[in-house]
């Protein structure tokens, strides 16, 4: 099969462009980010890295895997950091692959608060949170196993510390040559902890209200936004997703409030992972007036169906793209190619160190021409 020659084309609503805060993206798929733990024990991107994201520079746009914005926000220790000049060079070569590739990418910045451990971190130091809220199931260390540790409630200035981090890291970002940031605030990471019920429980402007609890979020956001421009931010949210012991009753007071506060910063994007039990897209689709990118990939995987309806009921003007993008490096390309997505063959290497299971995926041009 010839994917080159349009007569073969396959419509789709994927494949038309779309604006990001002035940028042009050829489609509709972003590649969502996934963490793969393939930096060294230092957080240094290895060249292993360009790599892969350049054989995925076909997406509209990739979100980069999360990345520690300092010591204290260390989830794991081969997890990639923006705190230190050697990450800085090591993410140069990466963002500058994609690029060549034509590809565009952002910085996914991913604070672990509770979910970190001591032996995770660099500097073996005890997790902060915004409550002192242990997780019960045990973590992942580079040996085995381990139980959690209690974490540190944080106080005003470890508070303003961790929003000043984010802050620096945004602009180490852009040095490394990173197209914008997108700042973590799903999936059980710290911004999560203050926005949930079960791991907030302060009673200072932090906690207590719907305004409150989304407090933490909204002045990271506008900080970030004043270091680097709020046009090279997007912020990531997964409303009432239970992952890693999160428990959000009634999350829809804090998320409006959240967007009332952060959707007139003018931000590259709003990236939403919907959620059956509270169906954040449609909730919140009306009360953002930017971009919206879309994930219901949480409770059943993404598929080109899934992700073709998103677009076409206009639920979301982008639609982010996880695990099929491991095994689909060239995915946008198989999509016009009416390619079906090939499954990931070994789940168990997404989160070991070296080639396989990360860039041993073929293009289907090479498979057709094989
Ligand atoms: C291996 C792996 C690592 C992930 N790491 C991250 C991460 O670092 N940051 C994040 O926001 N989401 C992360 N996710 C969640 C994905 O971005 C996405 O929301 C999820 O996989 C559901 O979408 P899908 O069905 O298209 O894969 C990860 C998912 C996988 C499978």
């Amino acid at each position: 099969m010839d994917i080159d020659t349009p007569a073969h084309g396959v419509p789709s609503p994927l494949l038309t462009s779309a604006d990001l805060a002035g940028t042009e993206l050829p489609n509709r798929i972003v590649m969502a980010p996934m963490t793969r733990l393939r930096a060294d024990t230092s957080g240094v991107p290895q060249p292993i890295m360009a790599q892969y994201y350049a054989q995925r520079a076909s997406a509209g746009l990739i979100v980069s895997e999360g990345i520690s914005p300092s010591v204290r926000g260390q989830q794991y220790l081969t997890e990639p950091g923006l705190f230190s000049e050697e990450q800085v060079a090591g993410w140069t070569p990466v963002t500058a692959a994609v690029h060549a590739a034509g590809g565009r990418i952002f910085a996914q910045i991913m604070h672990a608060g509770r979910n970190g451990h001591p032996d995770n971190r660099i500097d073996g130091g005890q997790p902060e949170a915004p409550s002192a809220v242990p997780l019960t199931r045990p973590l992942h260390t580079l040996d085995g196993k381990i139980d959690p540790v209690m974490p540190r409630a944080m106080t005003t200035a470890d508070i303003r510390a961790a929003i000043d981090d984010h802050a620096a890291a945004a602009r180490a970002a852009l040095r490394a040559g990173f197209d914008g940031v997108e700042i973590h605030s799903a999936n059980s990471y710290l911004p999560h902890q203050f926005l949930a019920d079960n791991t907030n429980l302060r009673d200072d402007a932090y906690g207590g209200s719907p305004t409150a609890h989304a407090r933490f979020v909204v002045e990271l956001t506008e900080a970030v936004a004043d270091a680097v421009g709020a046009d090279r931010v997007g912020l990531r949210i997964a409303p009432g997703n239970p992952e890693n012991e999160i428990t959000e009753a009634d999350p829809a007071p804090v998320y409006r409030a959240l967007l009332s506060a952060v959707d007139p910063l003018g931000l590259a994007y709003l990236h939403v992972t919907d959620n059956p039990d509270y169906p954040a897209l449609d909730d919140l689709r009306p009360r953002w007036r930017g971009t919206l990118i879309g994930n219901t990939g949480e409770h059943e995987a993404t598929t080109r169906e899934s992700a073709e309806r998103l677009i076409r009921d206009r639920r979301a003007d982008l639609v982010s793209v996880g695990r099929p993008f491991i095994s689909n490096p060239d995915l946008p390309e198989r999509v016009a190619a009416g390619i079906a997505w090939a499954p990931i063959r070994e789940k168990n290497f997404h989160y070991t160190s070296g080639p396989r299971g990360y860039i041993d995926y073929p293009a289907a041009r090479e498979v057709v021409a094989g």
